[in-house]
């Protein structure tokens, strides 16, 4: 095998508003085992992104092809050409923030792409992975099921068959994720299972 068919794309989602908060430390620690591996990434801040919400125009129900024109136009390109993907989301109101959410509703070209028109997107020679990261404030039981279920809908969309989960609560002042007692090695742990 060749360098690059060895080589995997990597794409990451921080779905947080707030740079160097929670969502971003533990979506760089499961990134790093990635980068020291030498894989290719390409990290979406999706809060920095243009992105529209879903118009539900029904376009795309005909053509699989989303008609708006903003960063989604390349991050469709980026998904059907990678092999790991990992989306990181703080919980807001029990779900994927806004930011994380409107770039899943996009997906739904992917969607029809999918199950209107039976043309899933292939996975590489790679297979597909994902990973998804949650944090929230909240130590409640049930505070990431929402966001869970929206996150397994979406990878399924497009085409990652499995994925891992990593959801931490009690966790909400910037940064507060360095204390939890095992997140960060948790990532880095899973980063480095995204290559298995
Ligand atoms: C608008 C908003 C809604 C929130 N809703 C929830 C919630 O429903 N459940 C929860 O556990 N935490 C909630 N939180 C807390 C955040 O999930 C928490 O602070 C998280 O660590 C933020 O991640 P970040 O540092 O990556 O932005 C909310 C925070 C904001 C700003």
């Amino acid at each position: 095998m060749t360098k690059a068919e060895s080589t995997l794309k990597i794409v990451a989602f921080s779905g947080s508003p707030r740079p160097g908060g929670n969502t971003e430390i533990l979506m760089k620690e499961a990134l790093r085992p990635l980068a020291e591996a030498g894989h290719g990434i390409t990290v979406y801040p999706l809060n920095t992104l243009n992105i529209r919400p879903c118009q539900d125009c029904g376009n795309c129900t005909k053509t699989g092809v989303c008609v708006l024109r903003d960063d989604m136009t390349g991050i469709f390109t980026a998904i059907r050409a990678a092999d790991r993907i990992i989306l990181a989301s703080p919980i807001y109101f029990y779900s994927l923030s806004a930011q994380a959410k409107a770039m899943v509703d996009r997906c739904q070209s992917f969607w029809c792409e999918r199950y209107l028109l039976k043309r899933p997107i292939p996975a590489g020679p790679r297979g597909r992975k994902g990973l998804l990261l949650l944090v929230g404030g909240r130590r409640k039981e049930n505070a990431a099921h929402c966001a869970e279920v929206t996150a397994k809908a979406f990878f399924r969309t497009i085409s990652v068959p499995e994925h891992e989960t990593l959801s931490y609560g009690g966790v909400d002042g910037r940064g507060d994720v360095e204390k939890h007692p095992t997140a960060l090695r948790d990532a880095y742990e899973a980063g480095k299972r995204l290559v298995l």
